[in-house]
């Protein structure tokens, strides 16, 4: 399993988790038995992703006992709002047939909307009643994690991010780091990387493949990289990057694949529902 990491609200989560979009149905609990039977604690969803009965249905067959996984989802676009916020998170926790998630994310700020804060405020309530162990966000950039600051006072535990080594997004995550706001990061391979030379020759100096190249970057920056697989032996080699260490220059030579290239949608107009 991989190493905890320290959350700025005193509890601690896994440094690596399993991705569950865009999988649903019998695949994904397929999926969700395997990954916990290979060792994945942390389990990252969303009400968007429309697989949240799934995943319940697969925690509820596995062996492995609630209080020893980390269930983390999303609230969606179209459920925030104060009250709509509550019944969301209801929504999900009955869909998950869970008692609490240790983590709740807003899923995009939608500033358009401007609900956002109203958002935060219910999620700190509900966090209070003991429905959510831990609040964070998702797709939040420094404007608007300002506003919950400003407004609420209460710090996210993470800004869950799109991260790879071509969009790195070095400012937004010094950004979560002055906050002590951990980073966590969507689509962890990004497109087209796995045969990107620097990568491939770095997998070959370490006799690793490509994806565990990427993901040991991510987690030696603080990053925790949430990549999805349904395929058993993915998912074990996936989290089976705890035994090598990218030296200084290797790292350097990763940070020069920046080309800010985002694959998806830009936080400050991106629609979701
Ligand atoms: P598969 O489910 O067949 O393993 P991301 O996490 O960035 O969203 O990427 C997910 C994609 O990368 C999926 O298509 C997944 O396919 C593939 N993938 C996941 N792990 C690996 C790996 N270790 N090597 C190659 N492809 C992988």
């Amino acid at each position: 399993a991989a190493p905890l990491l320290p959350l700025n609200d005193g509890k601690s989560i896994p440094s690596v988790g399993f991705g569950t979009y865009p999988m649903k149905d019998q695949q994904l609990e397929t999926a969700v038995q395997a990954a916990l039977l290979t060792g994945y604690r942390l389990i990252d969803t969303a009400a968007s992703y429309e697989n949240e009965t799934n995943v319940g249905n697969a925690l509820q067959a596995s062996s492995v006992e609630r209080k020893d996984i980390f269930l983390s989802t999303k609230l969606r676009g179209s459920d925030q709002g104060y009250d709509a916020a509550l019944r969301g998170l209801d929504a999900s926790l009955q869909r998950l047939n869970v008692e609490y998630v240790d983590l709740y994310l807003i899923h995009w700020p939608l500033p358009a909307k401007d609900l956002y804060v109203e958002s935060w405020k219910a999620m700190i309530a509900a966090q209070k009643d003991g429905k959510i162990r831990s609040i964070g966000v998702s797709n939040f950039k420094p404007a608007h994690l300002e506003r919950l600051l400003q407004e609420t006072g209460v710090v996210p535990v993470v800004n869950q991010i799109e991260i790879h080594a071509d969009f790195p997004q070095n400012e937004q995550r010094a950004f979560n780091a002055r906050h002590n706001i951990l980073t966590q990061g969507w689509s962890p391979l990004g497109k087209g990387l796995m045969d990107n030379p620097t990568i491939t020759q770095l997998a070959e100096k370490h006799n690793r493949n490509p994806a565990q190249i990427m993901l040991r970057w991510a987690t030696q920056l603080q990053i925790i990289p949430l990549p999805k697989s349904g395929n058993p032996d993915r998912m074990r080699a996936n989290l089976d990057i705890f035994d090598f260490t990218l030296d200084a220059d290797d790292m350097a030579a990763i940070a020069k694949l920046d080309t800010n290239n985002r694959l998806g949608g830009d936080p400050d107009t991106h629609e979701e529902f």
